[in-house]
């Protein structure tokens, strides 16, 4: 089986491993002391099957994840995993998390999936092959105007953050058509992919752990920038991020907002 074939088998086996792991009552502990930021013990279950499973295919191949007790070194190839994006979101049985594995060549997201196996919405992408929602071709939006963009603001849980926020809030209020706030930022992207909404913006996210959403948002033809307007790296510090369906859009929201 060709590795992109391979990964969404076993993103969808995992997925299936989620919802069985979600009908019993679960762990939920606080990382770093911090009782915002939480790691659920399905978290844990999916990132331990997708590593011993990705181990045993490509036994050369780097991992990565957020969860990353069995991260290994980065090679010329590298697994991205987040076992769980919006894991406050699965905690409380809110439908909006996913499951996202990428796979780098020399840090470029070559493909990846992020899967949603509550909808059973998988979204993919290959490079130069364009991305996908189950297997139907998606773009982004054509929107060009802050007053007609839906945009998703997540101001981020630490103190420093909350003045940006409010304010950055209240001016998207003001300028853009729609705000509101998901929590789950891999899905959030595969929304403006999708052409569902036209920016997402994250007081403070780490780009590695989802580096296949970023895959699938750069094929659908958007873009993502840090607060300077240069292109997002992957990164596992996290960082205000500006994603959009063009640059047209990012550029009025790093004005606004960066
Ligand atoms: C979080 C979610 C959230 C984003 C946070 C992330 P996690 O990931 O993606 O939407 O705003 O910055 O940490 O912890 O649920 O994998
Ligand atoms: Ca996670
Ligand atoms: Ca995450």
């Amino acid at each position: 089986m060709n590795c992109y074939d391979f990964i969404i088998k076993t993103i969808q086996d995992a997925g299936e491993l989620a919802l069985m792991c979600s009908k019993e009552a679960f762990m939920v502990t606080a990382k770093n002391n911090d009782t915002r930021d939480i790691v659920t013990a399905v978290d844990i279950a999916v990132n331990d099957f997708l590593v011993d499973a990705l181990k045993k295919e490509f036994p050369t191949y780097g991992i990565y994840s957020e969860e990353g007790s069995s991260e290994t070194e980065a090679g010329e190839y590298m697994w991205a995993i987040d076992p769980i994006d919006g894991s406050s979101n699965f905690a409380r049985h809110i439908p909006h998390f996913a499951i996202c594995v990428g796979l780098l060549h020399k840090g470029v997201p070559v493909l990846g999936v992020v899967y949603n196996p509550v909808t059973r919405e998988l979204f993919s992408f290959k490079k130069g092959e364009g991305a996908y929602l189950n297997g139907k071709r998606i773009e982004v939006s054509k929107i060009t105007d802050l007053k007609d963009s839906s945009i998703l603001l997540h101001a981020g849980r630490k103190p420093e953050l909350w003045q940006w926020g409010g304010e950055s809030y209240t001016k998207l209020l003001e300028h853009a058509k729609k705000t509101t706030n998901l929590g789950g930022s891999a899905l959030d992207a595969c929304f403006v992919a999708a052409g569902r909404v036209e920016a997402n913006i994250y007081g403070r996210l780490s780009t590695m752990d989802i580096a296949s959403a970023f895959g699938i948002l750069y094929e659908a033809g958007g873009v993502a920038v840090g607060v300077d307007g240069k292109p997002a790296t992957l990164s596992t510090e996290p960082k205000k991020i500006f994603m959009a369906n063009n640059q047209k859009v990012a550029n009025k929201l790093v004005g606004l907002l960066g």
